[in-house]
């Protein structure tokens, strides 16, 4: 691709600005001041760093060629697809973007008075519900501000429904194709973490998960379609095993743009479950991109 080769052309070649000396360029030209010069040590103290030998040198077009070449060698989808697992199956309109940044949502500050803010909160309202329309929950939170964190709060949910029926459990269940950050979120709620084998066409293999599945398991966290994009065609089978142990089915939800309006997740059996909205629901992708994390009242 040519835009992959123009960025590597520029790594190649692009140093720092301290490599080429340019003696006299700069970006400001002052006039004549008739201040005294003051010394650097006495004005800033433990600050001033005299080891530093001068500035750099360098017109103003220096500076933003330079930098405009460095921000070429981003990795960005304006010029590549992301080869990173499931966020290959998704695209992000630039439109979205746009909506994102408007300055009604993009400067929107935490501590904002809640009467000026009542047409985001609208917004989010509005976005639990239809959530839980298309996933035939009971519950849904924004809170999360990640897939991770979504995947944190929904093991620790998890968790929370053990302890209150007398046993946290010891195990959660994950299977060998699942992305890195589900065995992260069990291990953070306490769990220790039970590798599951897949099948030979990537689904998870129910011999696999019968002799895994104790009364100790908290949890089965799966994927659905899964990180290589396999429906698991067992889903029923699997809510059921799951729950006649008294174990939860969670559901990592990061694809869930391949069915929805399709299946609902409750529907197949699936009691706890995030979604990064920076998939389904494309919104930027940047710093993790909102989750959102849904249950079943029972959990
Ligand atoms: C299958 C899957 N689960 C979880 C995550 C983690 O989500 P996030 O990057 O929003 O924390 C991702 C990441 O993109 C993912 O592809």
């Amino acid at each position: 691709m040519s835009g992959g080769k123009t960025s590597m052309d520029h790594r190649r070649r692009e140093g720092t600005l301290f490599d080429v000396p340019r003696p006299g360029r700069t970006g400001v030209r002052l006039p004549p001041l008739d201040v005294p010069t003051a010394d650097p040590g006495a004005l800033f103290g433990a600050a001033h760093r005299p080891e530093v030998a001068g500035e750099v040198e360098a017109s103003e077009v220096d500076v933003v060629r330079h930098f405009t070449r460095l921000s070429l060698l981003n990795f960005a989808i304006d010029t590549a697809l992301y080869p990173l697992g499931s966020c290959t199956m998704k695209h992000n309109p630039r439109i979205n973007e746009e909506i994102a940044r408007l300055p009604g949502f993009a400067e929107v500050h935490p501590y904002t008075a809640e009467h000026l803010v009542q047409g985001a909160l609208e917004l989010l309202w509005l976005l639990e519900e239809r959530l839980k329309v298309l996933t035939g929950f009971a519950r849904v939170t924004l809170q999360p501000s990640a897939g991770a964190n979504g995947e944190l709060a929904g093991t620790l949910m998890v968790r929370a429904a053990h302890i209150a029926r007398g046993n946290a459990r010891r195990h959660v269940l994950v299977p060998d194709s699942a992305h890195g950050t589900n065995p992260a979120s069990a291990h953070f709620a306490g769990y220790s973490v039970v590798e599951l084998a897949s099948s030979a066409r990537g689904t998870l293999d129910l011999a696999e998960l019968e002799a895994k599945l104790t009364d100790e398991v908290a949890a089965l966290m799966i994927t659905v379609p899964n990180t290589i994009g396999v429906f698991e065609e067992n889903i029923l089978k699997i809510a059921e095993m799951v729950h006649a142990k008294g174990a939860y089915l969670y559901l990592d939800g990061a694809n869930f743009n391949a069915f929805v309006g399709k299946v609902r997740p409750a529907d197949m059996g699936v009691d706890v479950m995030h979604m990064n909205l920076h998939k389904t629901f494309s919104t930027p992708h940047g710093g993790g991109g909102p989750g959102a994390e849904i249950g079943r009242a029972h959990v």
